[in-house]
This record gives C-alpha cells, sequence and structure tokens, in this order.
C-alpha cells in the first residue's frame, strides 16, 4: 500500500534580490502539484533515476518525519524540474507529508514546511525558507527575512501564465552580482530598494481589492527594477513582449533572472489560454489565484 503526499510549485511575484537584503517580498503557491508516493521497503529505492543531492535530502526528510529510511519513493510534478518554480521544495514538502501519512499521522502547514527545511539544506546549502513555505501552504505570501511568512488576503482571480525562457540564471551568482552593485553604489541601489517597497504595499493592496489591472502594472514596475540590475536577457524581453502584445496586464522576470521564467497576468482566463498558446515554444501553462 502506498502513502501519498503533495507540494506545490512557486513563482515570485514581486520582490525577488531585494528580499535577500531584508526588503519584503511576494511569492506565490502555484496550485500544480508534485506528488510523492511512499512504499514500504527494506532500504531506501528509488523508482526513478536521481542523483545524490536528491538521495540526501530524501534520507534527512524520511528521517526526520518517519523515523527511518525503508521506503521505495516514486514522484510525478505537474511542472518541470531546474526551471526555477522551486520544484525540490515541492518534491521535500510531497515526501515529508507522504512520510508523515506512512506513520500515521497528518502534517500542518508549518510542520511540513518545517521538515521539508531540512531536505532543502541538502539541495542549496542555505535557503532561504521562502520556497518550502510555498510548497506547504499554497496561496500567496508575504516574506521578510527573520519573520514568519504571512499568507495574504486575495479579493479576485488572478488568471496567470508561467513561461520558461529554458536557460535558468545561475541564482547564487545573480545574488551575487546583485549584493556588489548595492556595496559599489549603495545610492542607487537604496533607491530601488525604496521603489520595490512601494511596490510590495501596493500590490498587497491590489490583490486584496481582486484588482488585476493594477497588479500587472506593478509587476511591470517590478521587472523595470529588475532589469536596470542587469537581470533580464533578449530572450526574457522578448517573452514579455509576446505576452504584452496578446493583452498581458503585467509581465516579469520570476526568479534570479539571467534565464529562468517569466510571471505573465493576464485579464481572464480566455486571454491566458491565447497566451499560453502563443508562449508554447516556452512550455507557457496558465494558473488562477483566487
Ligand atoms: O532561483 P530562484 O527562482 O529560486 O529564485 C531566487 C530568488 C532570489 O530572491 C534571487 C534569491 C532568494 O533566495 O530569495
Amino acid at each position: 500500500m502506498g502513502f501519498e503526499g503533495t507540494g506545490y510549485g512557486k513563482a515570485i511575484l514581486i520582490g525577488e534580490h531585494f528580499v535577500v537584503h531584508g526588503a519584503r517580498g511576494i511569492g506565490i503557491g502555484m496550485p500544480r502539484k508534485t506528488t510523492v508516493t511512499l512504499e514500504k521497503a527494506p532500504s531506501l529505492s528509488f523508482s526513478f533515476e536521481c542523483g545524490d543531492l536528491l538521495k540526501e535530502a530524501t534520507r534527512r526528510v524520511l528521517e526526520k518525519v518517519a523515523g527511518g529510511t525503508g521506503f521505495k519513493v516514486s514522484v510525478t510534478s505537474e511542472f518541470p524540474v531546474s526551471a526555477g518554480m522551486g520544484w525540490s521544495a515541492s518534491y521535500c514538502v510531497a515526501l515529508a507529508r507522504a512520510a508523515a501519512a506512512a506513520a500515521g499521522r497528518e502534517l500542518g502547514d508549518r510542520e511540513a514546511a518545517k521538515a521539508a527545511f531540512e531536505g532543502e539544506r541538502a539541495f542549496h546549502g542555505n535557503p532561504s525558507g521562502i520556497d518550502n513555505a510555498l510548497a506547504a501552504h499554497g496561496g500567496v505570501m508575504l516574506f521578510k527575512r527573520g519573520r514568519e511568512p504571512e499568507p495574504l488576503a486575495v479579493g479576485g482571480k488572478f488568471h496567470f501564465v508561467i513561461a520558461n525562457s529554458g536557460k535558468k540564471g545561475p541564482t547564487k551568482e545573480l545574488v551575487g552580482k546583485v549584493s556588489s552593485i548595492r556595496a559599489g553604489n549603495p545610492s542607487e541601489y537604496g533607491a530601488l530598494e525604496e521603489a520595490e517597497e512601494w511596490l510590495i504595499g501596493k500590490a498587497i493592496e491590489a490583490l486584496a481589492r481582486g484588482d488585476a489591472k493594477a497588479l500587472g502594472k506593478l509587476m511591470d514596475e517590478n521587472n523595470e527594477l529588475l532589469a536596470r540590475l542587469g537581470l533580464s536577457t533578449p530572450i526574457i524581453d522578448d517573452i514579455r513582449g509576446v505576452a504584452l502584445e496578446n493583452g498581458a496586464l503585467g509581465a516579469k522576470i520570476t526568479g534570479a533572472g539571467g534565464g529562468g521564467c517569466v510571471l505573465i497576468l493576464a485579464p481572464d482566463a480566455g486571454k491566458a489560454g491565447e497566451i499560453a498558446d502563443k508562449l508554447g515554444k516556452y512550455g507557457a501553462f496558465g494558473f488562477l489565484i483566487e
């Protein structure tokens, strides 16, 4: 008999990079899931090809939640690995929930996020905790370093599309690049950070009002700040161009930039479908937050 658990993917709505340096950020738990199934087995085994990091992450989560690693692990996912959509966190949350089921209990969102954090450390060394909180909780959350993530009110339907430029930017290097801009030119960075904090406040209001038009504009403005930090690429600009020409309300880099994904906001489900079709070669798909 199998024990199952699920975890969500993630996208950053406003504030990537700035969150690293203490500003607020808003993240979305994408309603696209990774599902892990565990079957009791004599020792740890996998029904799929996987590397040492995933094996180590799996061991840590199983030890922590189930008190042992005697399982065969299977996984399916509704979104791609290594695209900046938080696959590793969604895997760790799904695994933690499946392990709890095997131990005859259920994990709350906070507990699942905490257990998954142990696994995430095997993948990322020093993860911020954003991905695993979103993978466990879903919905929309406000983040600030050193504080518990805070679920945000969503007062309407937001039709998002996410497109993958196909080449994930090296997060560590890009974070380093932004840190050196901050150190080398504190007054310019400070002005960008102030603008970002203003966007966060306005985005919280737009989400609560269900105002997609206003949120789209804020996403465009956030992209402008990220582009000024040198995080855009010609493919990202191309994806944004196609989205905006086809009726998007806004479009931005999501995650580290330098490649990776573009998050697009559409006015309705029909337009979201059209934009995803136009961006088919970038693996674009739509999802709804409400
Ligand atoms: O590389 P991604 O998509 O997981 O996004 C990283 C987001 C950053 O703000 C750049 C880094 C971080 O730890 O918050």
